[in-house]
């Protein structure tokens, strides 16, 4: 989604924002742009497609500061340079870069025609620069605090005003800003990637907060004008993290990260008590013995973090005993849901800002209702208004298509669902099966990430398919409906994911040569069904992959390709199967010469409804 980064200081800010912007391409983006002070006049330059664009179309030698910049994800308004921002107030004062969604930017805009202000853009933020320059009488606080009372909807801006070369402005509602403390330099990020080259000092602006930055001090205040004094974090991120280092993509290095991630996400044993069988988790704010008061789980998340939830609920539910269920928060939010006293929530995110899972916490929250966090990134705005929560310890996730958050966040739901379990029925012997189990993954996904050749041929050889059927049950039947969304995503090839079970209930008309179904199928309660389902497809002329970790006869005699993964217990078999899908849908987009880091129409962290 949109990305935001301004610089103010004694560098010519060209090159940190163009530096930044790169930065911040993994969140997906459509056009970008830049604006800088030059000899007191505002320059700005936009350009529909990749920052490479607006790079060359930029003057050589051009220099200025300070500047903003920015990435847009088409909301209002087509892709083309105008409707790119910055964009600029018709009297030339004010130039603004906007994530989010203005809801009154048509009220506004008639207004605005009325008092004689022009519009050029399609956008609701050429409402924002025109408004702030409609309220501005020489003083750009009491002009910005003014127009954003009056603005409905979610930002995160930052301004440049013409009159006033040594300030940069933000303001925060709904989307993530951040300020960088630098040396005698100062920057304002939607996403800390964009500046920890030059500092890892930085502190969070939130909601209804504006700052007020020169190169060497900050001034944050709230909407009743009052200062609100800042802490300034240390960001523990490497550049190498957000680096691809010798993988072509994004996308490989961070699925070849995830035995180390998976090790990360249980602390690399730290969260494991292995005499006793269970997990400990520090920040969940829960006193252990309330979870005895605890009678139902609700996990919530979107896209893949959703599907994490729903192997979160299974484990919960299994292995804890509690009802439990996953939710798309995109829809809870919009239920006049109950919020039962003695219910739990998890929202599950790795960005930790998706605005629908952040929204549906906040109704839960409101409803009296306690969430707990199951984010990846450290500060962002799910971590902090969660009740408390538990991190997952990925590391930076820069690929647009997430993998490693995934295989994370079963881990996380596995700790929780262990040391819920074995304060109820799972005795110590088999809690410290689990544990053995759990040590062995990383290894096993070596063993899987090793023989990446084999799925590169098998991708090789579906790559022309137009549909693809993937199918489970139980606790994979998630992880069918991860690997068609990984596969559509990155390649843009037709593929659903279904329940094996429910398939003949009407799916099953979909099935011909042309279209493979894709199974998966564990050893467990649910195997013999599974073979049961794949007869169906065969009998239909059906051509069937199965990935699988048993060796049967029946299952190789149905199968056209079959890839084994190694041996675990069926609940922690989503951390293995995954694996081979996640490779499928990147081989299949490599082959089909697909952007796989920056898949069309998609952004990384979507902060709009
Ligand atoms: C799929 C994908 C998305 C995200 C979803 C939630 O590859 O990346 O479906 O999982 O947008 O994002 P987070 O986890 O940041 O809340």
């Amino acid at each position: 989604m949109c990305g935001i980064i301004g610089y103010i200081g004694d560098r010519n800010a060209v090159p940190i924002l163009i530096e930044g912007l790169k930065r911040l391409e993994y969140r997906g983006y459509d056009s970008a742009g830049i604006g800088l002070i030059r000899r007191k006049r505002l320059d700005v330059h936009k350009k529909e497609g990749k920052i490479a664009s607006l790079e060359s179309a930029l003057p050589e030698k051009l220099s200025g500061k300070p500047g903003i910049a920015h990435t847009r994800w088409a909301t209002h308004g087509g892709v083309n340079d105008t409707n790119a921002h910055p964009q600029v107030s018709s009297d030339g004062k004010v130039a603004v870069v906007h994530n989010g969604i203005i809801d009154n930017y048509c009220k506004l805009k008639k207004k605005l025609l009325k008092e004689g202000f022009g519009f050029q853009s399609e956008t609701d933020t050429e409402v924002i620069s025109n408004l702030v320059a409609s309220n501005y009488n020489g003083d750009p606080e009491e002009a910005v605090q003014k127009s954003i009372s009056q603005l409905e909807g979610t930002y995160g801006l930052v301004f440049l005003f013409t009159d006033h070369p040594d300030l940069l402005v933000g303001a925060r509602n709904g989307s993530p800003l951040i300020v960088g403390v630098g040396d005698k330099e100062m920057l304002l990020a939607s996403d800390v990637n964009a500046i920890v080259a030059h500092t890892r000092q930085i502190f969070h602006i939130e909601d209804r907060e504006t700052v007020f930055l020169d190169k060497r001090s900050y001034k944050t205040i709230n909407t009743k004008n009052s200062v609100v004094a800042k802490e300034i974090e240390q960001v523990d991120l490497e550049l190498a993290e957000i680096e691809k280092g010798d993988f072509p993509h994004f996308m490989l290095k961070e699925i070849f990260e995830q035995p180390d991630a998976v090790v990360r996400s249980f602390g690399g044993g730290g969260r494991l008590l292995p005499d006793f069988g269970t997990a400990k988790l520090g920040g969940l704010n829960i006193e252990k013995q309330e979870f005895f008061d605890i009678n139902r789980i609700v996990t919530i998340g979107m896209g893949t973090a959703y599907y994490a939830a729903m192997i979160g609920a299974h484990l919960l539910e299994n292995m804890a005993r509690l009802p439990a269920t996953a939710e798309q928060a995109a829809e809870l939010r919009y239920r006049n849901v109950i919020v039962h006293k003695d219910a739990l929530f998890f929202a599950v995110s790795q960005s930790g800002e998706t605005l629908d899972t952040l929204a549906a916490m906040r109704e839960i929250q409101n409803r009296g209702g306690r969430v707990l966090g199951i984010c990846n990134a450290a500060g962002s705005t799910i971590a902090r208004e969660s009740d408390g929560g538990v991190f997952i310890h990925a590391g930076p996730e820069i690929s647009v298509a997430s993998t490693k958050a995934f295989t994370s966040q079963i881990t996380v739901f596995l700790l929780l669902a262990l040391m819920i379990g074995r304060m109820k029925n799972i005795p110590v012997s088999l809690g410290k099966n689990y544990i053995d189990e759990l040590w062995a993954i990383p290894d096993k996904i070596h063993r899987i990430l090793d023989r990446c050749e084999e799925i590169r041929q098998l991708a090789d050889k579906y790559r022309s398919s137009n549909h693809f059927l993937f199918m489970a049950r139980g606790i994979n039947y998630p992880v069918a409906l991860e690997g068609a969304l990984k596969l559509k995503e990155i390649s843009y090839i037709h593929a659903e994911g279904f329940s094996a079970g429910d398939f003949k209930h009407g799916p099953i008309a979909l099935v011909s040569e042309e279209t493979p179904a894709l199974f998966i199928a564990v050893k467990g309660e649910t195997f013999e069904k599974v073979l049961g389902n794949m007869e169906e497809i065969k009998a239909r002329k059906g051509r069937i992959i199965t990935i699988a970790n048993v060796d049967d006869e029946r299952l190789r005699e149905l199968s056209d390709d079959l890839f084994l993964v190694p041996e675990t217990d069926e609940l922690l078999s989503p951390l293995l199967t995954v694996i081979p899908l996640q490779l499928f849908a990147y081989y299949t987009a490599v082959a089909l010469k697909k952007d796989v880091d920056q898949p069309r129409n998609l952004a990384k962290t979507v902060t709009v409804e």
